[in-house]
């Protein structure tokens, strides 16, 4: 396509481009990632072109195929052809990878879910589950999530045969089997709907602290962000909510991300909430310290669970179905550019047109020691100059439209332009 051969054209002589994942790392995040569709990732070469840029997903994670059924669907038979798709794509290119799932309510096949158990031979069952998968995935799983989605939306206990068999006692249970069957990586508790603060939120919380009073191990809460356009909470909530758990001494991380639009077809308008959205989560992550990475739970609109869960709703992510950059892709790029390279911020008092808005704003991480700095500070009528990587122009933006020598205003999509 004639804008991507510019672009690469411009963007040859350097080492970096200004794909998510580079941009992520530049900000001070370990990774910007994507969930890996496991029956696309062979049969569809545009969709695994962009899944295996390191530069744009620098981690991946199996959508299904390391859950209990993809696994152990029967007792005892181990089967890891569907999570070593995603764990050998990654090892290819470079990629990190986070694994999912170990204990969880769904996808888990009927004889354990409805075994009849006791203490000591569910436990036999999670421990011989965990000591062959992360056994056979050790030392590939930056994290996994150990325990998945234990809370109903209204904050009770999830009904489980877990917390039937052990009470809440199988969670401090289930991070100790964990960590004795891989103690180096990072291990999680994950789960939606935490992002609104409320009482689901307050459990997860209380998670934390059962499984850190019993003396577990806990490393991380994954906050899944399947997310609604303009039911979104905004950048400032969301960052509260994290400073809850990065209070506590874990690190968080958004872990499935997608903001589905409520009814189809999106219009203009709809799809500029959605960019704001996105880049309202990813800029809260980019705000607290304790926030290492951002996955997308697919990136295209062609793949998404969505559709068959909510009928007439979605088209949730940054890439549409023809794999276009979105209005959401140019504004995540444009926060993180932004946190990269302390950007200016735009003014404040911005009515906003059609397309999608980004707001350039400062991260308070430190970027990476590798990250390229402003290099002047005066600024030269007739107005101030954008650094490298922020955005110069595109609909809607009334923020510095000349870049820093020797970077040129570079056009992206009606949207967005960016100094590259
Ligand atoms: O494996 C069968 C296959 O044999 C059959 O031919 C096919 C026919 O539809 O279905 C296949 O199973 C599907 C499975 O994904 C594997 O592809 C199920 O129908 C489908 O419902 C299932 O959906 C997955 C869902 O988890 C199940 O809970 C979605 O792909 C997956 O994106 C979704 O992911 C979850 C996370 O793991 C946890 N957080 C929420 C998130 C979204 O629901």
């Amino acid at each position: 396509m004639r804008v991507e051969f510019a672009l690469a054209a411009v963007l040859a002589p350097f080492t970096v481009t200004a794909q998510l994942n580079d941009l992520a790392v530049r900000a001070g995040l370990k990774y910007f990632g994507t969930a890996l569709r496991e029956g696309a990732v062979n049969s569809d070469a545009a969709y695994r072109r962009i899944l295996t840029d390191k530069s744009e997903f620098g981690q991946l994670v199996p959508e299904n195929g390391q859950k209990w059924e993809s696994i152990q669907g029967s007792r005892g038979s181990f089967n890891y052809q569907q999570g070593d798709i995603t764990a050998n794509t990654a090892r290819s290119s470079g990629q990190g990878l986070r694994c999912h799932t170990l204990v969880w309510h769904s996808q888990l096949p009927n004889w354990v879910a409805s075994g009849s158990w006791n203490r000591d031979t569910l436990t036999q069952v999670i421990d011989t589950h965990m000591a062959n998968v992360m056994t056979h995935y050790k030392g590939q799983c930056y994290a996994w999530d150990v325990v998945n989605e234990a809370i109903n939306d209204d904050g009770t206990w999830r009904n489980s045969v877990f917390l039937r068999v052990f009470g809440t006692d199988y969670l401090p249970l289930s991070f100790n089997l964990a960590k004795k069957h891989d103690p180096d990586t990072k291990l999680y508790y994950n789960d939606y709907n935490l992002e609104y603060n409320g009482a689901k939120c307050d459990r997860a919380v209380e998670i934390v602290n059962i499984v850190q009073k019993a003396g577990a191990p806990i490393d991380g809460v994954g906050f899944q962000g399947h997310l609604i356009v303009g039911s979104t909470p905004t950048r400032a909530q969301l960052n509260t909510m994290l400073r809850r758990f990065t209070s506590l001494g874990v690190e968080v991380a958004y872990t499935e991300l997608d903001i589905r639009h409520a009814s189809l077809p999106a219009n203009a308008q709809a799809n500029q909430r959605q960019a704001q959205d996105f880049a309202n989560v990813v800029g809260s992550c980019l705000d607290v310290q304790g926030c290492i990475g951002v996955t997308v739970w697919s990136f295209t609109d062609k793949y998404s669970w969505i559709p068959e869960t909510f009928p007439g709703e979605g088209d949730a992510l940054i890439y549409d179905r023809n794999f276009n950059k979105k209005a959401a892709w140019t504004a995540i790029s444009s926060v993180l550019a932004a946190a990269a390279t302390g950007a200016p911020q735009p003014p404040s008092s911005t009515s906003v047109p059609a397309g999608p808005t980004t707001t350039l704003v400062t991260s308070t991480r430190a970027p990476t020691s590798a990250a390229p700095q402003p290099t002047t500070t005066s600024i030269p009528a007739p107005g101030p100059e954008q650094v490298r990587w922020g955005q110069c122009g595109g609909q809607g933006w009334n923020g510095p439209t000349r870049c820093q020598s020797p970077y040129t205003c570079t056009y992206s999509n009606p949207w967005y332009s960016q100094c590259l």
